[in-house]
C-alpha cells in the first residue's frame, strides 16, 4: 500500500457507559498495536455525557492514555458527525484530505449504545464499513431473553429460565414467583435482560432474596431473565469471521468470587484465565462447534466471544451468552484465546478490519432496486 493511501481507521471509544474506562484501556492498546505502515487513525472519543469529540488524523499512537480524551477538541461534536457521514457525498479522494473522512470505523465500546446495534445502525446510515457484528447480531446478543429464544431455536443446550417484563411483574407477582419456584428453584440467577459486565445481576437463595434481586434488576431494565443456578466451570470460545467463521482454542475463567461479578471481572484482578481450558479434547471440540453454531444463529460477523457453562457434576454443556463486543485489551480473554490459537493481537486487528471491508463490499453488491 502506498504512502498516500493508507487505510483510515476511525477508532471510537469511551462512551456513556459503565464500561467507559475499560473502553479507554482497550483504545490505548489497539492504538498501540496497529501497523502504521498500513493505517492512519482518526480518534473519536465519546464522553461520559455522550458527546462526541474528534481528534486530528494521526499516524502514530498517543504516548499517554490521558490524550485519548481529546481535551483540545472539546465541543467539536458536529465535526465528528460530518466526518462520519462524509462518505455519503462520495468516495474519499486527495481533495478531501483535510476533512479526514474515514475508510472504516472501529468501535471499541461495550454495553448500551456500543454493542446493542445502535452505533452499528449509525454506521449503516453513514454508509461506512465498521468492525464487528452488524445491527441484528448486536441487538440479539445484547438482549438475553431474545438471545435465549434464538439459541433454543438453533437447538443449543441452555439452562432453564423464565423471563418477564415489568408490567407482568407488577400485575402478577405471585404467578411470576410461583413459576420461578416451580420451574427453577433456588438458588437462581436474576438478570436485567440488556446489560453486561454482571451489572444488576444477583444470585437469590430464597424467596426474600428473589424479591430483592428482581427489584434490583428492574432498576436497570424493564425486562428480566431468571435462570436456574448451574454449578459449573466457565469456558469461553472466541469466534472470528463473517460467513465462514472460525473458533479459537477455548479458555476457562476461574473466578475469584462466588460468581464472575463486576468486581471479579474488573477490580480485584484475582480471577484467572486459563488458555487452553484444561478439558478433554472431545469436549473442547464440541465447544468450538457450538460456538460457531451460536454465532451463526445470531447472524454474527466480525467477532464474538461465546460463553459456556460446563456443569461440574456431569460435564454437560450449557450455552450462557454471546458477547459481540468482548473485552479487547491484550490481556482480555478474546485476544488471549486467539493468541493461543496462533493469531497475535496486531494480526487480529488486521483481520477484523479486513472482515469489515469484506462485509461492506458484499453488501454493496446487493440489489437495492425494487424490480
Ligand atoms: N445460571 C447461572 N448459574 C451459575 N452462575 C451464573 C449463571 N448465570 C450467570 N452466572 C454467573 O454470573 C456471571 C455473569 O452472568 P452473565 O449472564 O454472563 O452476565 P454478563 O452479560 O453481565 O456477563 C457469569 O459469568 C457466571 O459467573
Ligand atoms: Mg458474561
Amino acid at each position: 500500500m502506498g504512502q498516500q493511501q493508507k487505510l483510515r481507521v476511525g477508532l471510537v471509544y469511551g462512551g456513556k457507559s459503565g464500561e467507559h474506562e475499560v473502553s479507554l484501556s482497550t483504545a490505548f492498546a489497539v492504538m498501540g498495536a496497529l501497523d502504521y505502515e498500513k493505517y492512519e487513525i482518526v480518534p473519536f472519543y465519546i464522553t461520559k455525557m455522550g458527546k462526541w469529540r474528534v481528534g486530528e488524523l494521526r499516524s502514530a499512537p498517543f504516548h499517554d492514555k490521558a490524550e485519548l480524551a481529546l481535551e483540545s477538541c472539546a465541543g467539536r461534536t458536529v465535526r465528528a458527525m460530518e466526518i462520519l457521514f462524509a462518505r455519503l457525498d462520495g468516495a474519499r479522494g486527495p481533495a478531501h484530505e483535510a476533512s479526514c473522512e474515514v475508510d472504516v470505523m472501529f468501535p471499541l465500546l461495550h454495553g448500551t449504545n456500543g454493542e446493542d446495534g445502535t452505533i452499528q445502525g449509525l454506521f449503516e446510515m453513514a454508509n461506512v464499513p465498521y468492525v464487528g457484528a452488524g445491527v441484528l447480531a448486536s441487538s440479539v446478543g445484547m438482549d438475553k431473553a431474545v438471545m435465549k429464544q434464538v439459541f433454543a431455536h438453533a437447538g443449543l443446550p441452555q439452562c432453564k429460565y423464565v423471563h418477564f417484563i415489568r408490567a407482568g411483574w407488577e400485575h402478577n407477582q405471585a404467578d411470576v414467583i410461583a413459576q420461578i419456584e416451580n420451574e427453577l428453584g433456588y438458588p437462581c440467577f436474576v438478570k436485567p435482560a440488556n446489560l453486561g459486565s454482571s451489572v444488576g445481576i444477583s444470585k437469590a437463595g430464597n424467596y426474600g432474596e428473589l424479591i430483592q434481586a428482581i427489584e434490583t434488576a428492574l432498576r436497570y431494565d424493564r425486562k428480566i431473565v431468571v435462570e436456574e443456578f448451574v454449578d459449573a466451570r466457565e469456558v469461553e470460545v472466541s469466534v472470528l469471521g463473517n460467513d465462514e467463521a472460525q473458533a479459537s482454542v477455548p479458555g476457562e475463567i476461574v473466578s475469584s468470587n462466588d460468581f464472575y461479578d463486576y468486581k471479579a471481572k474488573y477490580i480485584d484482578g484475582k480471577s484467572q484465565i486459563v488458555v487452553p481450558a484444561p478439558l478433554d479434547e472431545e469436549l473442547l471440540d464440541r465447544l468450538r462447534d457450538m460456538a460457531v453454531q451460536a454465532y451463526r444463529a445470531i447472524d454474527g460477523s466480525g467477532l464474538s466471544r461465546v460463553d459456556f457453562f460446563v456443569r461440574r457434576s456431569d460435564m454437560r454443556i450449557f450455552i450462557n451468552e454471546v458477547n459481540t463486543m468482548p473485552g479487547f485489551t491484550p490481556f482480555s480473554m478474546y485476544p488471549l484465546m486467539w493468541k493461543e490459537t496462533g493469531i497475535a493481537y496486531s494480526k487480529l486487528l488486521d483481520r477484523l478490519i479486513q472482515l469489515a471491508l469484506e462485509r461492506y463490499a458484499v453488501k454493496q453488491q446487493l440489489n437495492y432496486e425494487s424490480v
